[in-house]
């Protein structure tokens, strides 16, 4: 019986200490207005060469119409080709690469994308579902991108090439760097095209 009792007793205290750890690393509480961004936390998520800060969330900061991310590909990585319901914008800081996009929405599938050479200084803006994929094509410098994106958190809409239906590309939600603090009360709003 006391047994019964010490094993519940430490099993409620590692649950409250898992909640507490979960609730500081997702919570608003804390986190300084003013952030110097080289202290940021940054992940691959699984992806090698490519590093992800998210400078302002939804999620970690409550952004509510906009998100702002940091993210460096190394020569020879990108995005998947993917298309998501919200506007973008994104601002070469460093490097070089290409834009890859097809404006396709009202056909079946994207099709051959237009290919726009990006560089450093330069800037461009992803309209509202248009299946994009940014390549670092370099083969020396990384190719860091400031990334603008509305109506967070992302639902991105995956595709696997160019002429795969818009119909079967896979929804990711929430989005790689938002699972950690998403809460699952939210649905994501259908954005089929
Ligand atoms: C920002 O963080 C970097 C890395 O820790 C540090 O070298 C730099 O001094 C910091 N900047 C300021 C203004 O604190
Ligand atoms: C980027 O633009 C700024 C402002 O015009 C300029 O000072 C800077 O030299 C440019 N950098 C490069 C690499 O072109």
């Amino acid at each position: 019986m006391r047994e019964a009792m010490i094993i519940t007793y430490i099993l409620a205290t590692i649950c409250i200490l898992s909640v507490t750890v979960h609730a500081s690393q997702c919570s608003m509480n804390g986190i300084p207005l003013v952030r110097n961004i080289s202290e940021l936390p940054q992940d691959n998520y699984g992806r090698p060469g490519f590093l992800h800060t998210t400078l302002a969330g939804s999620l970690l900061h409550g952004m509510k119409e906009i998100e702002v991310w940091l993210q460096t590909f190394a020569p020879g990585t990108h995005t998947p080709i993917h298309r998501h319901s919200c506007e973008e914008v994104f601002v070469v800081l460093r490097g070089s690469g290409t834009l890859h996009i097809a404006s396709n929405t009202h056909t079946k599938f994207p099709g051959e994308p237009l290919v726009y050479p990006i560089f450093t200084n330069s800037t461009f803006h992803v309209p509202v579902n248009d299946a994009h994929q940014i390549l670092n094509t370099g083969e020396h410098e990384d190719l860091q991108v400031l990334v603008i994106i509305s109506r967070p958190p992302v639902k991105v809409f995956m595709y696997a090439d160019w002429y795969m239906p818009h119909t079967a590309a896979q929804l990711k939600f929430p989005y790689y760097w938002d699972e950690k603090c998403y809460k699952n009360n939210e649905t994501p709003e259908n954005d089929e095209l």
